[in-house]
């Protein structure tokens, strides 16, 4: 399983970019707007510039056409933009649009297992299962992405699963075990992961043993 920051503040792209540990950015309007930035072309341009490797960018537009044009608009501000298309009737329909013409899509609030395999049917590159926001209404979100990890497996499709709406390093684990393609996890997660009470214990006491021997 590979990892994509889930963010659209550059100072923490930069940073998750530098650990060498994420693989590309996936962001969405609400965590676009939290950033207080209304031109997403030049957001985007300035994550293309320190990651490289798929972003991905969501459309506003509800209607295919406008799906379609926004799409286009995106992809047109460098080749590792990715298009987020929220799951409908109009989205398959862009998705199928955007596969003909080269252009990456990531289908995006997938809370089903046969809204995945629509998805990939119509052409996704990725499909993103929202994990948290199921258990926030009291599913279990992990049920999910096992049921689409078993289907695309049994179907040998082609089209990646990132698990997304991550909340905790537990669900990180789970995803691995289940054999998503990638996580996209908050930067809050991100850090989680790296630390460990006993790994801060233990560096402080090789320290501390350390220096007894270099004051002698
Ligand atoms: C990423 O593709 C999703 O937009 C994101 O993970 C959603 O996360 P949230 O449910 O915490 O908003």
């Amino acid at each position: 399983m590979q990892f994509f920051l889930d963010s659209a503040n550059l100072e923490e792209i930069k940073s998750a970019w530098e650990m060498g540990i994420i693989s590309g950015v996936t962001t969405n309007p609400s965590l676009v707007a939290k950033e207080n930035e209304r031109d997403l072309p030049s957001l985007l341009t300035e994550i293309t510039r320190i990651v490289d490797g798929p972003i991905s960018a969501e459309v506003i537009a509800l209607d295919y056409p406008g799906m379609v044009r926004e799409a286009q608009e995106l992809a047109s501000i460098h080749s590792n933009i990715v298009i987020k298309i929220p799951q409908s009737v109009d989205g398959l329909k862009a998705v199928k649009t955007l596969a003909g013409q080269g252009i990456k899509t990531n289908m995006t609030l997938i809370f089903t297992p046969i809204q995945a395999l629509l998805a990939a049917r119509a052409g996704a590159t990725y499909v993103s299962p929202f994990l948290g926001r199921l258990d926030d209404i009291g599913e279990i979100g992990l049920n999910l992405l096992n049921d689409i990890c078993e289907i695309f497996t049994v179907h040998n499709l082609q089209c990646a699963i990132i698990a997304a709406s991550i909340r905790n390093p537990i669900h990180v684990l789970e995803a691995a075990k289940a054999g998503a393609d990638f996580a996209t996890v908050p930067f809050k997660v991100l850090n989680q992961l790296v630390n460990h009470p006993l790994t801060t214990a233990g560096i402080e006491k090789f320290l501390k043993d350390w220096q007894k021997i270099s004051a002698n």
